[in-house]
């Protein structure tokens, strides 16, 4: 059957059809306009994952960087990326932008942190939750925890010392877990203390595994030891409720919180909270502080002016008989030059990791909708427009405040990391201790970089420690 249109269908429908078409086109402008950033996105599927892998990671995106500039587009582990190597850029996504880029993580990792973690969230419950972790790592509630911490590291000297050879990594991951605890918790029971330790440990091993729920594999062991860390935290959740105390560790905080309804937080989202500032807390400060033994050994004249830093506070404390304090760790200028030049140098937070939650335009070019998008700290740790020589070990430099945004190792904007405070506090405590009554030696010589998963020395540092006053 033929089918015939009328004639004025024909004049009416057809131009009105031709309109439609020509509008939505250009419904998209500006950004339909903007063009993707320059780049490769490899292989189908699989993209870039393998060059990636193949070589030092650092390697990947600073060849990257030379070729396309500071912005360029990639394909990696499944993710179409979008890479940012300048401050503005960084600036752009994580602080003036924000809203615009939201975090971003594997669902496996959600799941075996805890999906109420507030690294995951944007918007009220992220800010409500920020709120509390920031207030119970600020300096006025830190400031308390210095004898307490004192008292952390100068056991774990004292255990490491003795002429065996020790994996400095882990020694500093029992470290920086104990003080973690102590801002968490305040004072925990020892029982409670080493239940976590286990469990906790177990579910680590899982984070970085394959994950399957195969039982016996890494990751489904990890799966089990988190629901026992949630029992745990529920019994000690329930003892703090029944004391009614009022402390102001993180604990505290988050049981005495009450949103503008009036509506507490529920156990899940307090355990969630522990884990996941437990997890921030541990490999990344005990990265840092394997690397700042190893610039320190490395450059013997740096070591003797951090020495004589040191010790003349330990004198005025006569002789370290009496506790360091506050006011003390305030006043270590070459200490804390040496820390920020770890963090750059060492950068152990090469990146991170957020998503396009509209299609955006950044300089002319289109950041589409749902593309992951990438702040490279590192790359701009390591540029020589901002950082003169950047290869070189030089805590001077911080002489002079780095410009704004070049110097992010703990992030920037409304997820920056809220326990810096604490960590170089840990970090300055501990190597006061150290360069005062231990000297250290690396053994074996072999240089690299393993990643764990931030990247430390090979073998976690090897090294012998010994009381300085000991023969
Ligand atoms: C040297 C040690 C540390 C480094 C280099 C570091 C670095 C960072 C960075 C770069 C971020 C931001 C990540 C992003 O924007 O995606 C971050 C977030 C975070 N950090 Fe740290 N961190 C360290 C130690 C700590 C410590 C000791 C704690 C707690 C006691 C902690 C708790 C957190 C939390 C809870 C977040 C998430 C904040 C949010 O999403 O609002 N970090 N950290």
């Amino acid at each position: 059957m033929e089918i015939v249109f009328p004639l004025y269908v024909l004049i009416i429908f057809f131009p009105s059809l031709l309109l439609y078409i020509f509008l939505r086109k250009n419904r998209r402008s500006p950004h339909k306009r903007a063009k993707l950033p320059p780049g490769s996105m490899g292989w189908p599927y699989i993209g870039e994952t393998l060059q990636l892998y193949s070589q030092d990671p650092n390697v990947f995106f600073a060849t990257k960087q030379r070729r396309y500039g500071e912005i360029f587009k990639t394909h990696i582990l499944g993710c179409r990326c979008v890479m940012l190597a300048s401050p503005e850029a960084a600036r752009f996504v994580l602080v003036n932008q924000a809203h615009l880029f939201k975090p971003t993580y594997p669902k496996s990792k959600e799941n075996l942190l805890g999906p109420s973690a507030l690294f995951f969230h944007q918007g009220k419950y992220h800010i409500r939750l920020r709120k509390l972790v920031q207030g119970s790592l600020s300096p006025e509630a830190i400031r308390n925890l210095v004898g307490d911490i004192e008292a952390v590291a100068v056991s774990a000297l004292d255990s490491w010392a003795g002429g065996q050879v020790i994996d400095t990594f882990q020694a500093m991951k029992k470290f920086s877990f104990e003080v973690g605890i102590l801002a968490i918790f305040g004072h925990l029971e020892a029982h409670y203390r080493e239940e976590l330790k286990k469990n906790y440990s177990i579910v680590e091993k899982g984070y970085n595994s394959f994950p399957t729920k195969i039982p016996g594999t890494p990751y489904k062991k990890a799966l089990s030891a988190r629901k026992r860390l949630s029992k745990i935290l529920s019994k000690i959740i329930g003892e703090r409720k029944e004391k009614r105390s009022n402390e102001k560790d993180l604990v505290g905080c988050l049981l005495n919180s009450r949103d503008d309804k009036g509506e507490i937080l529920t156990e899940d989202q307090i355990a969630d909270n522990i884990i996941g500032v437990l997890f921030a807390a541990q490999d990344t400060t005990a990265s840092v502080m394997t690397w700042i033994l190893k610039y320190l050994h490395d450059d013997p004249k740096l070591l003797e002016a951090v020495k004589a830093e040191q010790k003349a506070t330990s004198q005025s404390n006569e002789e370290g008989n009496h506790p360091l304090t506050w006011t003390q760790t305030r006043k270590m200028p070459i200490t804390y030059k040496v820390i920020l030049e770890s963090l750059r140098i060492a950068s152990i937070i090469s990146f991170t990791f957020r998503e396009a939650v509209a299609d955006v335009e950044y300089k002319g070019y289109l950041i589409p909708k749902g593309w992951k998008v990438m702040p490279l700290f590192r790359n701009i740790h390591h540029n020589p427009e901002f950082f003169n020589n950047p290869q070189k070990f030089d805590p001077s430099r911080f002489d002079i405040v780095p410009k704004p945004y070049t110097f992010m190792p703990f992030g920037s904007g409304v997820h920056a990391c809220p326990g810096n405070e604490l960590a170089k506090l840990e970090m300055l405590i501990l190597t006061h201790h150290l360069v005062t009554k231990f000297r250290w030696e690396v053994v074996g010589s072999k240089s690299g970089i393993q990643y764990s998963p931030f990247p430390v020395p090979l073998g976690g540092l090897p090294a012998k420690f010994w009381r300085e006053s000991a023969p």
